[in-house]
């Protein structure tokens, strides 16, 4: 058994998410819940933890990459086994993030002039990738909101990817922020339409450990074992509390790809500690990681039953996958401005739709990956917030 009720101070750590805080939002209160960026205020497993200490025992930091093949039969085992997704050795290239990479990959897979999609609501720097590389243009496919239940909007996305200038689509699975968990329904129509119309598939699953206990990603890259216009993201990062550490796995099959990346991306570098974890991660991280997913599935169930009695007119709908709730509060008749005004002078730190690109009005998104006392106390916050 692991503790996830234990609270952790992350003052002086120099984290993002509390350190941080005040030159984001400059009116938070002292004290205030940090529910923002996302990472989660757990102990890393004791298995990684200890892999960390006895790679400081060895006492020098020097230039490090991955020279034991130990290294990818690990990783390659983790996605067969909870997956199901067969991984060859040559297709792993690493990355210090999934977002440096999604960067890399907008650039090269696209040229000047091109189109790239993205389901919006969308995390934010899929749009920062598209506005970095030159002359690339974002095309919003708005995804139809029913209830707080999100699904594609597959007329529109066939649409845009006739549109001969478009060459990218940028998949979130599960998705940032609504949490849902593409079907393998959904993502053959999404592989057909792409193909159809010479689009390439990036897909971010830096989230797909963190699904509610009963659901299961399928990755797009397991349907279609031989399809070279796929790229899966993967990282250990949010599924073990790793950010920090700056590494990630891109999964590239087409070679000519692979080898135009790594010359992009400038030759992939790390260090000692996000190697060892990664391998303790992927190795013995099996039973934390399953404890972490009852544990957040009742954080989540905790909210549900908050909001039918306190807030019963906020939508919002259990997500399949990843450690956040995206909550509508259109009802409260508050911009995102005034919503995230209000809630963090309440002390509370929540990111609102304004975050999120497109199509996220009155929205919020609330990170609960923090001990169930801590969003209890967050969430009478954010009630006297609305109402007080
Ligand atoms: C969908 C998605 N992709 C990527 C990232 C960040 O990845 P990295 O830290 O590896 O750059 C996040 C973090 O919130 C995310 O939600």
């Amino acid at each position: 058994m692991y503790n996830f009720d234990q609270i952790i101070s992350r003052a002086g750590t120099d984290s993002v998410k509390y350190d941080g805080m005040k030159r984001f939002y400059t009116d938070a209160p002292e004290g205030a819940i940090a529910m923002w960026i996302a990472d989660m205020d757990f102990a890393v497993a004791p298995e990684i933890l200890e892999a960390m200490h006895e790679r400081i025992e060895k006492k020098i930091f020097g230039y490090t990459g991955i020279f034991d093949e130990s290294y990818y039969d690990i990783l390659i085992n983790w996605y067969k086994t909870r997956f199901g997704l067969e991984v060859k050795r040559e297709e792993i290239v690493i990355s210090n993030g999934v977002v440096p990479a999604v960067n890399v990959l907008a650039e090269v897979m696209t040229k000047e002039g091109d189109n790239i999609i993205i389901t919006t609501p969308s995390y934010g720097p899929f749009f920062g990738a598209i506005n970095k590389a030159k002359g690339r243009n974002a095309l919003y496919n708005r995804l139809i909101n029913t209830d707080g239940y999100y699904t594609m909007d597959f007329e529109d996305f066939e649409q845009k990817c006739k549109d001969p200038n478009t060459t990218l689509f940028i998949l979130c699975n599960p998705h940032n922020p609504t949490g849902r968990i593409w079907t393998a329904e959904e993502l053959t129509k999404i592989y057909e339409i792409c193909t159809a119309n010479g689009v390439g598939i990036i897909s971010d699953e830096i989230h797909a450990d963190l699904t509610r206990v009963n659901q299961k990603v399928v990755p797009i890259a397991k349907l279609f074992p031989d399809a070279k216009n796929i790229i899966t993201c993967t990282a250990p990062s949010k599924t073990f509390n790793l950010a920090g550490n700056g590494h990630s796995n891109i999964f590239i099959r087409d070679e000519e790809l692979r080898k135009e990346y790594m010359k992009a991306a400038g030759g992939a570098s790390t260090n000692p500690f996000s190697i060892v974890a990664t391998k303790a991660a992927y190795s013995q991280g099996h039973y934390w990681l399953d404890e972490l997913r009852a544990y957040l599935d009742g954080n989540f169930e905790y909210i549900k039953q908050f909001l039918a009695e306190k807030l019963p007119e906020a939508v919002y709908t259990v997500p399949e996958g990843t450690y956040v709730a995206w909550i509508g509060l259109g009802a409260y008749g508050l911009s995102n401005e005034e919503l995230e005004k209000k809630i963090t002078q309440n002390g509370v730190v929540i990111e609102s739709g304004r975050s999120f690109v497109d199509n996220a009005d009155s929205y919020i998104r609330v990170n609960i990956a923090c001990p169930l006392s801590v969003v209890k106390e967050a969430f009478n916050r954010i009630e006297k917030a609305l109402k007080g």
